[in-house]
């Protein structure tokens, strides 16, 4: 079948079925604009949190596949690609964490919504990258903190809130790689350009950005700021929308090094239109998850979704 035959199929079983499209901005722009909705990971998880069932095909990767399961207990999950995980839940095995949590008993554990749902279940509470900061700062100043598995959104949010976290020591493989060497030379060949870059970048990339945020703050900045040419650290799917929205506009992605253009998440980017249209046809492969997990991951995200709306909590 051609991708305009696979499309249309989609379209049809997709209301023929009844089922939600969400997908992450790093999709391929083909399954972006099939989506009801897309978004970043926190939008998605609002989004799921507000299905009560039918099907949810969730165009992105496992940990929020799995997220939307654990919102939407009682939806079928669907995953295009199985294999799609995610680097930084990899860096962050449930027993090796387990045994870390045991040497800070008197911490809370604030992790990263990128981690397996055993992960989430040994949490406090879940972050996005767009909320990261409020969620820290919603604990008082002296509660010690662990924060999992992202040290680099970790080291981001101890320099904003002036706080010394316990940093776990994973990394996001796409983001991490970036090169600040080349965000130097961009920015000396275009002088005019700003830099806008996720915080999952290393520190010396996000001390170059005159802009850090989530993907969807990433676009909505875009939207809203007056220069015409941006420097973009982070994964190359975001383009897509940024284009679309401001398209007089030039979009420069920062590359790991001259020779590659590595920031295609490979695991993002395994979900192709074809897996799409087998998956919404076989209702497979499907997310599943025991009651249980459910029950005790669901508590910090949905605490995630409260503080969210609100300033503070307490602890
Ligand atoms: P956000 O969706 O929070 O911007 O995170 C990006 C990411 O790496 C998702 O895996
Ligand atoms: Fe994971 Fe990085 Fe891919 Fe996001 S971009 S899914 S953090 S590997």
């Amino acid at each position: 079948m051609d991708d305009k035959k696979l499309i249309r199929e989609i379209k049809r079983l997709k209301k023929e079925k009844n089922a939600i499209l969400l997908a992450h901005y790093y999709q391929v722009p083909e399954i972006q604009d099939l989506a009801d909705f897309v978004g970043d990971s926190l939008g998605l998880s609002q989004q799921a949190a507000g299905i009560r069932a039918g099907i949810i095909v969730f165009a992105g990767v496992h940990f929020m596949a799995e997220t939307a399961k654990i919102l939407s207990p009682d939806s079928k999950v669907l995953l295009p690609d199985p294999e799609a995980g995610c680097s930084l839940a990899d860096s962050c095995p449930p027993k090796e964490f387990a045994a870390f949590r045991e040497k800070y008993p008197d911490h809370v554990v604030v992790s990263y919504i990128n981690c397996s749902a055993a992960i989430k279940a040994m949490s406090d509470v879940i972050c996005t990258s767009s909320n990261a900061v409020q969620i820290v700062n919603s604990f008082p100043a002296g509660q010690p903190i662990i924060f999992a598995p992202d040290k680099n959104l970790g080291g981001y949010v101890n320099q904003v809130t002036g706080r010394d976290m316990v940093l776990w020591n994973g990394t996001c493989e796409v983001h991490d790689i970036l090169s600040a060497e080349e965000v130097i030379r961009l920015k000396w060949d275009h002088p005019d350009a700003k830099v806008i870059a996720h915080p999952e970048c290393k520190a010396q990339i996000l001390a170059l950005a005159d802009f850090v945020g989530s993907t969807t703050a990433l676009l909505q900045f875009t939207m809203k700021d007056t220069a015409q040419t941006y420097i973009v650290a982070t994964e190359t799917g975001i383009l897509h929308q940024m284009r679309k929205a401001s398209p007089q506009k030039e979009f420069i992605i920062v590359p790991a090094d001259r020779t590659c253009s590595c920031n295609d998440c490979p695991y993002m980017k395994l979900n192709t239109v074809e897996k799409l249209y087998l998956c919404l046809k076989n209702e497979r492969p499907e997310i599943t998850l025991s009651g249980e997990l459910i029950q005790k991951a669901r508590r910090p995200i949905e605490r995630m979704l409260e503080i969210s709306t609100k300033v503070r909590i307490s602890q």
